[in-house]
């Protein structure tokens, strides 16, 4: 693969897709067009599978199910859009990716290693590059989005978001090559400053 895999992970409101569209907005303008996406979603069967899994009127869907559809839409993400664009030497740029399903439906939902199983065939050997994970206290959070905008997700109680966030840091301990974890507490210029140096770093410019 000739391209370059960015994932942004975090809990809820964390500040991720402001930080995205930090990073691109500088990649730009040095000459550099990324790929924007996201997850779920991505593609117009993973947009479907969104919308199911983030209607608040589906409060019926079973920890298994969420999983499975969350794959799902990874599955199609990887092999239409990630995978193409990596061979093609493309940036690719998600909010969210594999560490999410893990923190939580692994984390949160107690689904544990059973997550990584399913998702096995889903990400057909794609790993990210580097992921930022922004990191907010899950009170902090929760203050950020107004109760009437919370979707099916970020409608679940504290211990969930605990569950979450706890198991976030747990995964970048254990894959800290990988992951740089990011206190999203911090101003939002000197989190893109920081972004920006390290994924300048990894291409040998400035950015
Ligand atoms: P977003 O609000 O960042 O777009 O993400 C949608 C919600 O889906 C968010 O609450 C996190 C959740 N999610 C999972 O539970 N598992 C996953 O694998 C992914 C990608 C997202």
């Amino acid at each position: 693969m000739n391209g370059l895999f960015i994932t942004f992970e975090g809990p809820d409101a964390s500040g991720k897709t402001t930080q995205i569209r930090l990073l691109a907005e500088r990649l730009v303008s040095s000459g550099i067009k990324p790929v924007i996406t996201r997850e779920p979603g991505g593609t117009p069967v993973g947009e479907k599978i969104r919308e199911i899994l983030l209607d608040k009127e589906n409060k019926d869907i079973t920890p298994v199910t969420e999983m499975l559809l969350y794959a799902a839409s990874r599955a199609q993400h990887v092999a239409r859009v990630i995978k193409p664009a990596l061979e093609a030497g493309l940036i690719v740029i998600s909010d969210r990716f594999y560490d999410s399903s893990e923190a939580y439906q692994g984390f949160g939902r107690g689904l544990g290693g059973m997550v990584r199983t399913v998702n096995e065939p889903a990400v057909d050997g794609i790993k990210p590059d580097v992921t930022f994970l922004l990191m907010a206290a899950p009170a902090d959070v929760s203050d950020r989005r107004s109760a009437a905008n919370l979707d099916r997700m970020d409608a679940e109680n504290i211990s969930f978001r605990e569950r979450v966030a706890a198991g976030f840091e747990t995964i970048a301990a254990r894959d800290s090559e990988r992951i740089l974890m990011i206190d999203g507490t911090r101003s939002i210029e000197s989190i893109a400053s920081e972004i920006a140096e390290y994924v300048g770093r990894l291409l040998g410019r400035t950015l």
